[in-house]
């Protein structure tokens, strides 16, 4: 049996297959943030493809952290009942699931959130075309608070567990990248100082939730800027918060200014497959929690070589499982080929996630 379909646990949860949804912002939450009837449908179908563990997509622990129109919420409690509708569709299956709450940081805009975006320095981003306000240490306390909150919120409605959002230029991980954190207090300057307010959140989840309730990261292993996040302070990061219970780290990279995010269009081969699996690896080699590789796996012979080799121990995919939510069932019937995704980036859709190309097929 490929070891793809081998168990393996996370933390206290034990996982059926080694294949992880990674987590996609769906658009399909109504206006104020709340889950909706689509919610519950995607997550079903997903369980039902017998996806070993699901990640939904990020929810904002406070309002200044939304990061565009139909994200879900985790800010209060008035979202729990409307959030518990998800785990109770997908535990009807095997699968697990865990739900990413974060802050966008200055990786929003006014218009989404509604506020002038926060940062650990006011450092201008040319993507989104916002210049940041500066966060006080007492606020950058409040936010780890809320990261505590909306974790106890995540384990009331039923999720199985929940993942930091530490990637990407969102706000736990602009504390992680000189380029962004100028700070120098407690919460800027050498990596111990920029880890700081992503480890608070992590012992502040703990502590609202238990040190059995698993905690996972998306963690940047690179920023893709020369002033940005190192590989090698990424692995720092890594065994610092092995240090503090976390139960599981998945690696990705990349940042919207450096004009290199982390969804890498027009992949083709199985050369181009795993982008920041290299990686993964890196940071599994200064860890033992289980590590997740990402970036285009599209094939099961790819995926295989990863796990077989001991490059990363679980492989996430998003776009995949958008063009088709029953691919690791099918990978598990046999299914040679693999994913149809033409990584087109079609998929990024406000109305709600679908794959742009299936929807033209007749
Ligand atoms: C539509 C879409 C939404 C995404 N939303 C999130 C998100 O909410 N949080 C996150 O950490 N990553 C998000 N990502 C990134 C994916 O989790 C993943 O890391 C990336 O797409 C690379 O994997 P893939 O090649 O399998 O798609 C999103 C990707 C897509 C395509």
């Amino acid at each position: 049996m490929s070891v793809l379909f081998t168990p393996v646990r996370i933390g206290s949860v034990a996982v059926q297959n080694r294949f992880v949804r990674s987590a996609t912002n769906d658009y399909m939450a109504d206006d104020e943030g709340f889950v909706t009837g689509a919610h519950v449908d995607l997550f079903a179908r997903l369980a039902e493809g017998e996806v070993g563990l699901i990640i939904t997509g990020n929810a904002n622990v406070r309002p200044s952290g939304k990061a565009g129109p139909r994200q879900m919420g985790v800010f209060d409690d008035k979202f729990i009942d409307g959030l518990a509708r998800i785990p109770a569709a997908v535990h009807r299956f095997a699968s697990k699931i865990f739900l990413q709450i974060s802050h966008a940081g200055r990786q929003t805009k006014p218009r989404d959130c509604g506020c002038v975006p926060v940062s650990p320095s006011p450092v201008y981003d040319p993507a989104t075309k916002v210049m940041p306000r500066e966060l006080a240490a007492d606020e950058i306390r409040g936010v780890i608070a809320d990261f505590a909150a909306a974790a106890g919120r995540a384990r009331k409605a039923g999720f199985d567990g929940v993942q930091l959002h530490a990637a990407h230029g969102y706000l736990l991980s602009s504390f992680l990248s000189p380029h962004t954190n100028r700070r120098t207090d407690e919460w800027g300057g050498p990596v111990e100082n920029r880890a700081r307010a992503l480890l608070e959140a992590l012992r502040g989840v703990k502590a609202v939730c238990g040190r059995g309730f698993p905690v996972i990261v998306k963690l940047n292993s690179t920023d893709f800027l020369e002033d940005g996040l190192t590989l090698e302070d990424a692995a720092r990061v890594a065994r610092l918060l092995e240090a503090d219970g976390i139960d599981g780290i998945e690696v990705s990279g990349g940042m919207a200014e450096a004009g290199r995010g982390s969804v890498w269009p027009g992949l083709r081969s199985q050369s181009d497959e795993g982008y920041f699996v290299a990686n993964a690896t890196r940071i599994k080699g200064a860890v033992d929690v289980p590590v997740f590789g990402l970036g285009g796996i599209r094939t099961l012979a790819v995926a295989e070589r990863i796990v077989e080799e001991g490059r990363a121990d679980l492989v996430s995919l998003s776009r995949p499982l958008i063009r088709d939510p029953f691919l690791v069932k099918r990978f598990r019937q046999g299914l040679a080929a693999g994913s149809e995704c033409l990584s087109c980036n079609r998929c990024f859709d406000p109305r709600g996630i679908r794959c742009a190309v299936l929807d033209r097929t007749p």
